[in-house]
Order: C-alpha cells, then sequence, then structure tokens
C-alpha cells in the first residue's frame, strides 16, 4: 500500500476525455478518498482538498504536471475560467471519486 500515487506517466489518459478534464481539475479542488489501483499498486488515502488555492494556480500546476511529467504540452483548454466552471458546481471528495471509476480508459 503507498501513500500518494505517482503522477508521473499517469494522467494523460484523462486530457484526452471531457469527462477526464472535469476529473482532473475536481480532483485539487475536492481532495479524494477511496482505494484507487494503479499498475497494480493499491493506495487508501486521503488527498487534501486545495480549493484555497486561485483558479490560476490550480490551473498552473496542474499544466505543470502534464507537460512535465506526462508528456502533454497543449494542454490548452486547462485555463483558469474552466477551473472557476468546475469549482461552480460544488463538489466533494466522494463525489470526485465517483467521477473517477466512471472514466472511459483512454488511448494513452
Ligand atoms: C501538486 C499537488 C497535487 C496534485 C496536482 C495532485 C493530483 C492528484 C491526482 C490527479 C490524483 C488522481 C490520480 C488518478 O486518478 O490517477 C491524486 C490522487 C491522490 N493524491 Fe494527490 N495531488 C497533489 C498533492 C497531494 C498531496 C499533498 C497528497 C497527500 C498529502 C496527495 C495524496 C493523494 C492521494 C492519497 C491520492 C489517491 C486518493 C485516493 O486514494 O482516493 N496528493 N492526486
Amino acid at each position: 500500500m503507498g501513500v500518494a500515487p505517482a503522477l508521473q506517466d499517469a494522467i494523460a489518459r484523462y486530457a484526452d476525455q471531457q469527462a477526464g478534464r472535469e476529473y482532473l481539475v475536481s480532483v485539487p479542488l475536492t481532495g479524494m478518498t477511496g482505494m484507487v489501483e494503479m499498475d497494480g499498486m493499491r493506495f487508501l488515502g486521503r488527498m487534501p482538498s486545495f480549493a484555497a488555492l486561485a483558479d490560476e494556480d490550480i490551473a498552473a500546476v496542474l499544466r505543470h504536471v502534464l507537460a512535465q511529467f506526462n508528456g502533454i504540452g497543449d494542454a490548452d483548454w486547462l485555463t483558469p475560467q474552466w477551473v472557476a466552471q468546475i469549482r461552480s458546481r460544488g463538489g466533494s471528495p466522494g463525489l470526485t471519486y465517483a467521477q473517477r471509476a466512471k472514466l472511459a480508459r483512454g488511448q494513452r
């Protein structure tokens, strides 16, 4: 059991799908709880919410992680406006976890 999942080469598939783009922003906004499995490793932890950060900062961190660790340098959709839109819907750690379970398996 790990403490928190690695983000390197792990989240590119989310950027390919609309629901994944919503999910990616929801994770730092609400945090997340629940068991996730990645590369055969299980994580049962609690990611804290970073909702106190500004939309600009959340967008910047996610763009950085996508570009530097996941080879996606063209995430033009990932704007502060996009973060604001997802933020305005509300949400919770449990809802974000449920969102993750519904995501389709992407191409990468
Ligand atoms: C730069 C800050 C962070 C970003 C961008 C970030 C992003 C993410 C993302 C995208 C996931 C979902 C991975 C997936 O579905 O494949 C995730 C999960 C997770 N993160 Fe973070 N994270 C950050 C900081 C942290 C910190 C500081 C902690 C712990 C103190 C943490 C703990 C976790 C845990 C435990 C999970 C799995 C959640 C679960 O088991 O339900 N994260 N994070």
